[in-house]
């Protein structure tokens, strides 16, 4: 694998959605100041890097994947001064910068677009998709058509998400040209990578249905991210993930991007978005150890994830989020984050944070299940919509964090925060995780700090092994001599008999080194196997 992509491997990623991370001058909404009070604590949990969520200029219609400016920062979160510093004390402790990159659609409130809304003779005009009559049928992914009529031209727009994030056209080559200069205006400025929104979607071909993955999808991610002085800048997309076009993107001959997520087991435990069905853990480790499998046959890089601010929590979806809470949430950790690939841990996964639940709508925001209400009142029971949302809503991952048991929780000094807080952050909260005999935060912290030390853990050569074995996930990481077994044992207690022999280095409950055999419920350690 070359330099630039195996590098990878020594990143550990942690998610900030800068809403609801840290307030620092007491508006009740998260900002780069916050962000910058918390780099210690981000940097002690074990992590390298970190992925800001949407900063920029933007009416916050989908908080911040609407932007409006790409060089500018939104006053809420502060100024660009206050990014550079943010950006210089994140370096100065090792800590890498990832930005969002959003380039499937602007706000319309974006310069580009009010200019173009008013005109078919603005140059600005083919910076969109327009049409006298809608071209498809296509619904936007929040609620509605994905035509919205403008009234100046007398032609209808495409918005793939909602109507105030019209998408952009990239098949008009000024378009591209200026995507790339926006990439490097921030690599000018000394960011580490990008992870690129929904970046599958910006090739489309109507005629064919295709709302994403179109035909010119690789030459457009090659001219914005094949650029020579962007070899060592990490990129990671979100994008289609069959494993043709994972290949097509990552490959490293390709010149595309470094990474792209793959969600699949993501959806264990629930149908579309707000409908739970049963799970099996064993369901999750299936799909993870295929893409495994795939990824080191082909000398890919692969991203461990369990959580992020387009998900509900899940340890609420696939474990036990109540009595055995620390455990669940320990033994996701394990299985996922010493596999072969690149951590992200999303801003409260390491306190091991749980969904909420609330009586009324009046406690979310997110455009997308508010939109699901919309379109849904009235053909399903108020009472099973509720359910649903509190279920499904991306709110559950976009409250504030809870820092501590106070009534502001640590977050902010404003009376009540952009968003109520989440239903249990008087259980759940930093301060009584690290005041619990067990602590999710300490875990995660020796479990991060092993990584760091076992170079296995970090290129090794991944094996599953007993594969036929139900509800448990057990695999050796090996590099030039060095091997480690990870063992994590999921829903119920269990003998896991015939794995070999070792020194005990980590386990999530008391066990006893080297007393292999029984596993309690989500109990989960790693032995060091070296000779
Ligand atoms: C991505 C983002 C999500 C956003 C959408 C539209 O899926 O992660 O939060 O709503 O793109 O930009
Ligand atoms: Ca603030």
């Amino acid at each position: 694998m070359r330099k630039e992509f195996s590098d990878c491997y020594d990143l550990v990623v942690y998610q900030i959605y800068p809403r609801s991370f840290m307030d620092s001058n007491g508006d009740g909404i998260g900002d780069l100041g916050g962000v910058l009070s918390r780099l210690d604590y981000v940097k002690d949990l074990g992590a390298n890097a970190i992925w800001l969520c949407p900063i920029f200029k933007s009416p916050q219609c989908d908080n911040g994947y609407d932007v409006s400016d790409y060089r500018d920062i939104d006053p809420i979160y502060g100024t660009m001064a206050d990014f550079d510093a943010l950006l210089a004390a994140a370096h100065e402790r090792g800590i890498k910068v990832i930005m969002d990159f959003v380039a499937n659609h602007t706000s319309s409130e974006h310069e580009w677009f009010q200019r173009a809304r008013l005109s078919k003779n603005d140059p600005y005009h083919d910076y969109y998709y327009w049409a006298d009559e809608p071209l498809t049928d296509w619904r936007s992914e929040f609620g509605g058509s994905a035509w919205e009529f403008n009234e100046p031209t007398g032609e209808y727009y495409l918005h793939s998400f909602a109507v105030g994030q019209p998408d952009v056209n990239w098949t008009n080559p000024k378009v591209r040209e200026e995507y790339a200069a926006i990439v490097d205006f921030w690599v000018g400025k000394g960011v580490d990578g990008f992870r690129c929104d929904v970046l599958d979607h910006v090739s489309k071909d109507f005629k064919k249905g295709l709302r994403r993955n179109g035909p010119h999808l690789h030459e457009y991610i090659r001219e914005v991210f094949g650029r020579d002085h962007l070899t060592n800048i990490y990129t990671v997309g979100e994008a289609e993930t069959t494993e043709e076009s994972i290949l097509a993107t990552c490959g490293q001959d390709r010149r595309e991007l470094k990474s792209v997520f793959q969600f699949s087991h993501l959806m264990v435990g629930r149908q579309g978005k707000y409908t739970p069905v049963p799970h099996r853990m064993d369901e999750v480790k299936d799909i993870v150890e295929g893409w495994e499998r795939f990824t080191q046959e082909r000398d890919l890089l692969y991203i461990l994830l369990t959580d992020n601010h387009d998900r509900p929590w899940f340890i609420s979806r696939t474990g036990n989020d109540r009595a055995l809470r620390y455990e669940c949430a320990t033994n996701v950790a394990t299985a996922i984050f010493l596999q072969r690939g690149i951590p992200f841990v999303y801003e409260g996964q390491e306190i091991g944070c749980a969904n909420s639940h609330f009586p009324d709508l009046s406690a979310f925001n997110d455009v997308e299940c508010l939109g699901y209400y919309e379109e849904n009142k009235g053909k399903i029971p108020e009472a099973t919509l509720l359910e649903q949302i509190n279920f499904g809503s991306r709110d559950n991952t976009r409250r504030p964090f809870a820092w501590d048991g106070t009534p502001n929780h640590g977050f902010t000094t404003a009376a009540a925060p952009w968003l109520p807080y989440a239903s249990r952050a008087d259980e759940i909260n930093l301060a009584a995780d690290l005041a619990a005999e067990r602590s999710i935060y300490r875990y995660y912290q020796q479990l991060f700090a092993l990584r760091r030390e076992r170079v296995a853990l970090r290129r090794g050569k991944s094996t599953q092994l007993l594969p036929e074995s139900k509800d448990c996930y057990v695999y050796l990481r090996e590099h030039e001599g060095e091997r480690l077994l990870v063992v994590c044992n999921f829903e119920r207690a269990q003998s896991l008999d015939g794995l070999p022999e070792g020194r005990l280095l980590l386990t999530n409950l008391d066990r006893a080194a080297g007393a292999n055999g029984a596993y309690a419920p989500f109990e989960c350690a790693v032995y060091d196997l070296t000779k």
